[in-house]
């Protein structure tokens, strides 16, 4: 049984709560184009990258674009988004979360962030996490979207720890897919339903500690 030596968190759902940004971002651009979208049609887009969201939106809509158009309308999307977490600050960071990086820290463990959004780096500064990091592994740095690992090996290969002694914690689907292609361990923050395959599910990070999750762990090997 591998020691787990570090955690590697997921940023949009799972630190903070912007996943509520993209969804209103993403749904209003959807009405301009003249496509469906619900909380059902977001859930799928939780956790991938800009471009798979929306070529995935155009396929729910049976829209065909030019890549030009798709370029705009990605370009748009971003726009709103941004407007959204201008005014984010350190309140929006989710329950029980700096208290846990906080312990995380303090027992030596290493910390990464794996996460798709291209924004990362600037909402970490907002929420003033940043410090918490050894190394951060955003959109700008991966080719691949997940559920592939590749953000995920990124980030394991910043720390210069093997995937089989990091936690991956995640709030999507896609996610989840990707930790366990990869080899990590993985915990899931939200529904049973949304996060297939996670070792551990929790409703968030309030309520437990980095030393409970690892007994867990440890426990369910
Ligand atoms: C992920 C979100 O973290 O980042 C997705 O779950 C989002 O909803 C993706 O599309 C890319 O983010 P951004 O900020 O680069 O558009
Ligand atoms: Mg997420």
């Amino acid at each position: 049984m591998a020691t787990i030596r570090g955690f590697i968190f997921d940023l949009d759902g799972v630190l903070v709560d912007t996943a509520r940004y993209h969804f209103q971002a993403w749904q209003r651009l959807a009405g301009e184009i003249g496509i469906k979208f619900t909380e059902k049609e977001n859930e799928q887009l939780k956790g991938i990258g800009r471009r798979e969201s929306i070529e995935k939106i155009l396929g729910w809509g049976q829209k065909q674009a030019s890549e030009e158009q798709i370029e705009a309308w990605m370009h748009q999307k971003n726009l709103w988004y941004l407007e959204l977490i201008e005014t984010m600050d350190e309140d929006e960071v989710l329950p029980g979360v700096r208290s846990f990086l906080e312990r995380a820290a303090q027992s030596g463990l290493k910390i990464a962030l794996g996460s798709a959004s291209r924004n990362a780096p600037k909402i970490l500064d907002k929420v003033k996490l940043t410090p918490y990091f050894d190394a951060i592994i955003d959109g700008n740095a991966t080719t691949r979207s997940k559920p592939d690992p590749q953000v995920f090996l990124l980030g394991a290969e910043a720390l210069k720890i093997a995937p089989e002694k990091l936690v991956v914690f995640e709030d999507a689907q896609a996610g989840i897919e990707a930790a366990l292609a990869g080899s990590f361990r993985c915990i899931g923050i939200g529904e049973a339903k949304n996060l297939k395959g996670a070792e551990i599910v929790l409703p968030g990070l309030q309520n437990t500690t980095p030393s409970k999750i690892i007994n867990q762990l440890n426990f369910n090997n």
